[in-house]
């Protein structure tokens, strides 16, 4: 299996993960239960190592709940992620803003320990940038937690390179976190540059571009019926557009005999050796699918044709609100 140190931490993870947002939220009903633990231990028997999570996946964070019942038991075998900061109402679910204080850093990780049935986790993520606190006291605070034994790296997600760059005077920033992929590359000009600069790991999420990658939509196709509907991408004539881009994508897993989706997992894996994927799956074919993606190399004229796609996208990734809370 491919491995790959996680910043300068000396921890090394194979090179694809498990986004496990989904089995909560977002993409159509939250898995039953028993499915989802079961996929989880599945993926650990399938070599999965580093889960990811956050506190605002699933309202009432019944993502992390869910890890805290499939993994308690195999914690030794694991690597936890999870992330802080936007607050969500306890009622409707609304997104109501983004807190970095150390206040919120410390009630934050007590629930999340508690949900995750652990007295660490292995990777502490700033989910968004707090623009009201400034950067440095948010690492600050997470680096006591670092100290207080709850907490084994920090992590920023969807940080611009100056934000990076600022945080990690204060402590070492083991991963920051962005949407990546074969449609979505923007970072690749500033945050890639900035993360080799920082030592830091790019850990790659929607790799799949929330599945519009794995060639499961057609021209023809709707949008789900689910969180994708609202953005861009997935609307009217966009998703119409950016479906038929990825025939080309269709073609190359054809040439090569692979899944549309091992294509796009490998495009992500072949940009550099300190970038590592968590693709999202409700579904064990998937899951090892994707997991089979680590062992496909792709030949350069292959990511040549791949590199020109992103220009032709249409649509951003996120709406209005979604792009506003990215920090550049
Ligand atoms: P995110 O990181 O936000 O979870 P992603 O990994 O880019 O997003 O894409 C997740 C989507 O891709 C999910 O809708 C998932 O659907 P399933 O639950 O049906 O698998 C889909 N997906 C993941 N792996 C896939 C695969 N190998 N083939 C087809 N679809 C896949």
């Amino acid at each position: 299996m491919q491995e790959r140190e996680l910043g300068n931490t000396g921890i090394t993870l194979p090179s694809l993960g498990f986004g496990c947002m989904g089995l909560s939220e977002f993409y159509g009903p939250p898995t039953e239960a028993k499915a989802a633990v079961r996929l989880l231990h599945e993926a650990i028997e399938h070599g999965v190592v580093h889960f990811d999570t956050a506190e605002m996946y699933g309202m009432g964070s019944t993502n992390e709940q869910l890890l805290g019942t499939a993994l308690h038991d195999r914690r030794e075998q694991v690597f936890i992620a999870t992330k802080v900061g936007p607050l969500r109402d306890s009622t409707t679910g609304a997104f109501i803003g983004v807190d970095g204080s150390r206040e919120n850093c410390r009630r934050a990780i007590e629930g999340s320990l508690r949900r995750l049935r652990t007295d660490y986790v292995d990777l502490y993520y700033l989910h968004r940038v707090d623009t009201e606190t400034p950067i440095e006291t948010t690492v600050e605070a997470m680096a006591e937690l670092v100290e207080a034994g709850m907490v084994r790296a920090i992590g920023l997600s969807e940080a611009s390179a100056e934000t990076l760059k600022r945080a990690s005077s204060v402590h070492p920033i083991a991963a920051l976190q962005s949407e990546y992929s074969i449609f979505s590359r923007d970072i690749e000009s500033e945050m890639i540059p900035a993360c080799l600069e920082t030592g830091t790991s790019l850990v790659a999420y929607s790799p799949l571009g929330r599945g519009l990658l794995s060639g499961r939509f057609s021209e023809s196709s709707s949008a789900p019926e689910d969180y994708r509907a609202s953005t861009p991408r997935f609307q009217g004539e966009a998703l119409a557009a950016n479906a038929a881009l990825v025939a080309e994508i269709d073609s190359i897993a054809s040439e090569l005999g692979v899944a549309t989706a091992q294509i796009a997992l490998a495009w992500v894996l072949s940009r550099g050796e300190h970038i590592v994927t968590i693709p999202g799956t409700t579904k064990l074919e998937h899951l090892k699918s994707n997991v089979a993606a680590m062992a496909l190399a792709l030949a350069p004229a292959q990511v040549d044709r791949l590199n020109r796609l992103a220009d032709r996208v249409i649509g951003e990734r996120y709406d209005a609100r979604g792009m506003a809370s990215v920090n550049r």
